[in-house]
């Protein structure tokens, strides 16, 4: 039995925010953030209204139509997303309330696999569906990053990065054995786990006195005391941090090297590709991969420019996008590559 994905659906949230508008928040400019990073705009979610699990609600709904099933199909949720609506449970299950499957035999499971988040995810329902044991997984990205990023100049290297959205896939069995999901890879590294991460509020103690400055805390007297503390709050501990150039440096090598994996382990070569999907991180990072492989601008897709980075949501957004424009057709050899925190990178070959 092989896999395939079925259907596709994305929802960007309609509030659209420029370049210029982050400049009352922060010392930045239009020039520095296109140069830097390809990003014109991005979508922010309506506070209050919007979280990650409605977002992919809009999006599974989409794929649910397009795959041309209903929501009581789904036997299975995958969700990834690092901006979860709760500390816990995780989104899965809300998703599941969302779209009303109230039936209590199907399974939903929360992935934190950051910017590889939807390809760990996409990879594991690849695995339920070939070993027999799901029909129609519903696989989600969903973030929405504007209710936590440092809009001070102090964050600017950060926040100006990230955008909300969703994106999600129907994954359902095959017997076609020439379509389909035909390898994928997942790969991790801790060893900079700090160096791309939200630290705060965790539970990792700050359990000696040097850690103060780091963590915004020291241990606690009586256990569960201290979770927040004004100064995480006070020192902006509580917002995402991100060592740029050694991100960007190992995310050029480990995108190169897990999509020649992908393509060697199916004996293909990256002229046979009619479309590669990075995650969204930096057009800088897409074009270095496009030029180092070959790849002419029609064998990528870009849409970062529009959205910013959406994490755990850009390939499924940009997977579904790019379906919908045409530029995704039957018998097309697709590639989904990511890499992020952790480190964690991974990639995905379908057939169309
Ligand atoms: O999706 C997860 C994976 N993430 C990535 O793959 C991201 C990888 N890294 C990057 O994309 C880039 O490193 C960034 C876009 C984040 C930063 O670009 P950079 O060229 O590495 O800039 P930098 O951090 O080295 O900063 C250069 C300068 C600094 O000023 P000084 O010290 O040279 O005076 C920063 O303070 O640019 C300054 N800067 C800004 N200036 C205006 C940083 N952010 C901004 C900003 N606006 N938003």
């Amino acid at each position: 039995m092989n896999s395939k994905i079925a259907g596709v659906g994305y929802y960007v949230p309609e509030k659209i925010v420029t370049n210029n508008d982050l400049k009352q928040y922060m010392d930045t400019t239009d020039e520095w953030i296109q140069e830097r990073t390809g990003i014109r705009e991005r979508r922010y979610a309506e506070k209050h209204k919007e979280t990650a699990t409605t977002m992919a609600t809009e999006a599974a709904i989409k794929a649910i139509d397009n795959a041309g099933i209903s929501k009581e199909d789904i036997d299975f949720i995958i969700f990834a997303t690092i901006s979860p609506d709760y500390y816990f449970p995780g989104c899965g299950v809300l998703l599941q309330r969302e779209l009303g499957i109230t039936k209590s035999t199907i399974g939903a499971l929360d992935v934190r696999n950051q910017c590889s988040g939807f390809v760990y995810a996409l990879s594991v329902a690849d695995k339920f569906v070939k070993t027999g044991t799901y029909k129609n997984i519903l696989v989600v990205g969903s973030e929405m990053h504007s209710m936590g990023l440092d809009y001070s100049t102090r964050g600017r290297g950060v926040s100006v990065i990230f955008g909300d959205g969703a994106g999600a896939v129907i994954v359902q069995p095959t017997e076609d054995e020439s379509k389909g999901i035909l390898t994928t890879h997942l790969h991790s590294d801790g060893t900079f786990a700090e160096e791309l991460a939200l630290i705060n509020p965790g539970c990792h103690g700050g359990y000696h006195d040097e850690d103060k400055e780091k963590y915004g805390f020291v241990s606690p007297e009586i256990p569960g005391e201290i979770f927040v503390t004004q100064a995480m709050i006070d020192n902006h501990l509580l917002y995402p941090y991100m060592n740029g150039q050694l991100v960007f440096k190992n995310a050029i090598v480990r995108f190169k090297e897990v999509i020649m994996e992908a393509l060697e382990t199916a004996q293909l070569k990256p002229e046979d590709l009619d479309m590669f999907i990075p995650h969204q991180a930096n057009l800088r990072i897409s074009q270095y991969i496009q030029k180092t492989m070959g790849l002419s601008d029609d064998q990528v897709y870009n849409n970062i420019q529009k959205y910013g980075n959406t994490t755990a949501a850009s390939i499924p957004i940009a997977l579904a996008e790019a379906c919908g424009e045409g530029k995704v057709k039957e018998g097309d050899l697709v590639c989904l590559a990511a890499f992020g925190s952790g480190f964690t990178w991974g990639s995905a070959l379908i057939r169309w």
